[in-house]
C-alpha cells in the first residue's frame, strides 16, 4: 500500500492507473476508520482494479474549533486497516498541501445545504465539505467515489454538485453500517462512554418507530415526528437536534408522506452530536425486502 501525501505525487499515482485502463475508487474519510468506513472500502475493491483513501481531517468543514480539535485521529492504527481491508493508496496530506495558498475559491450547492444539519451546523459546514470533495476529486481522479447513507445530505449534496458541475466522478451512496444495537457507526462514537453509547441507540430506534408507523398507514409527518420525539424525549442524556422528514431530492419537508421520503435526525449525547436516517416508500422500499426481524 501506498502512502501518498503530496497532490503532484497523488496525480502521479492516478494518471499511472488511467494510462493502463484500471478503474479507480475512491472513498474520501476523515480518518479514524471504523467499519462503516471498511464497508466502504471494501465495495470500492470489489468494483475497482484500484482504490485510494484519502485521510484528511478537514479544518474547514468544522464550524466550532473544539469539535475539530477533539476529532478523534489515529494515522498508524487507520493505516493498518486500510492495507489489511485492500487499499492500494491513501492519500495523506497536510492542510499546508491542501490549503497551503490563499483558498478564494468555494463550492456552494444551494438550497440543499440549508435544510437540515445545515441549519444546525451553518451552511458554511457543506461549503467546505463541497470544496474540499471537489478538490479531492480534481486531485485523485476517481471513475467512482463511495459515501454512506449515515451522511445522506452530504452524499445527496454531493451528487448534486458532480451533477450540475459536470464533475465526471459515479457518486456511490452505500448502506449505512451499524452495530448490534442498530447505533449507525461514526468516529465520533468513540467520544461516547458505554452509558452515552447505550443512550444513542434512541435514535434509531426512533426512526424504525416512524418507519413502522408509516407501513402501518400512518402518513402524517407531524404525527411521525412525535412519535420519534417521544422515544428519545424518554431518553435520559439524549436531546434533540432535529427530527424532519423530507423528500430525497430536494430535502424539503412533506407534511404528507406518499412517496419516497428521507426520515433524519440529529441528536446530542453529552458533547457529541450524532446523525442518522432511514430511505422509506410509505407502499414498498428497503424495509420490504429485509427479514422482518431486521425491520424493528
Ligand atoms: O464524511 C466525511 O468524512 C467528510 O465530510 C469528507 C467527505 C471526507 C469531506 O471532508
Amino acid at each position: 500500500m501506498e502512502i501518498i501525501r503530496s497532490i503532484a505525487e497523488m496525480r502521479e499515482f492516478s494518471r499511472n492507473c488511467t494510462k493502463y485502463g484500471r478503474s479507480l475508487g475512491f472513498v474520501p474519510t476523515m480518518g479514524a476508520l471504523h467499519a462503516g468506513h471498511i464497508s466502504l472500502i471494501e465495495r470500492s475493491c470489489r468494483d475497482n482494479d484500484v482504490t485510494v483513501i484519502s485521510i484528511f481531517v478537514n479544518p474547514r468543514q468544522f464550524m466550532q474549533s473544539e469539535d475539530f480539535d477533539q476529532y478523534p485521529r489515529d494515522e498508524a492504527g487507520d493505516l493498518e486497516k486500510a492495507e489489511a481491508a485492500g487499499v492500494d493508496a491513501v492519500f495523506l496530506p497536510e492542510v499546508d498541501e491542501i490549503y497551503g495558498r490563499e483558498c478564494l475559491t468555494s463550492v456552494y450547492v444551494a438550497s440543499l445545504s440549508e435544510t437540515l444539519c445545515g441549519i444546525s451546523r451553518g451552511t458554511g459546514h457543506f461549503r467546505w465539505v463541497c470544496t474540499i470533495v471537489c478538490k479531492l476529486f480534481n486531485i485523485v481522479q476517481p471513475g467512482t467515489a463511495y459515501f454512506g447513507q449515515k451522511d445522506a445530505q452530504q452524499a445527496l449534496i454531493i451528487g448534486r454538485m458532480v451533477e450540475d458541475l459536470n464533475i465526471p466522478v459515479e457518486v456511490m451512496l452505500c448502506p449505512t453500517a451499524r452495530d448490534t444495537s442498530g447505533l449507525a457507526l461514526s468516529s465520533r462514537n468513540v467520544r461516547l462512554t458505554p452509558k452515552q453509547r447505550e443512550a444513542a441507540t434512541c435514535l434509531y430506534q426512533a426512526l424504525c418507530e416512524a418507519r413502522r408507523a408509516l407501513r402501518k398507514g400512518e402518513k402524517a409527518s407531524m404525527i411521525l415526528i412525535e412519535l420519534m420525539t417521544e422515544i428519545i424525549e424518554k431518553q435520559p442524556g439524549a436531546e434533540i437536534d432535529y427530527l424532519q422528514i423530507v423528500a430525497p431530492g430536494t430535502l424539503q419537508e412533506v407534511e404528507w408522506v406518499d412517496d419516497l421520503v428521507l426520515i433524519a435526525g440529529a441528536i446530542r449525547v453529552g458533547e457529541v452530536r450524532l446523525i442518522d436516517n432511514l430511505i422509506v416508500h410509505p407502499e414498498h422500499g428497503p424495509w420490504s425486502e429485509l427479514p422482518e426481524e431486521e425491520q424493528h
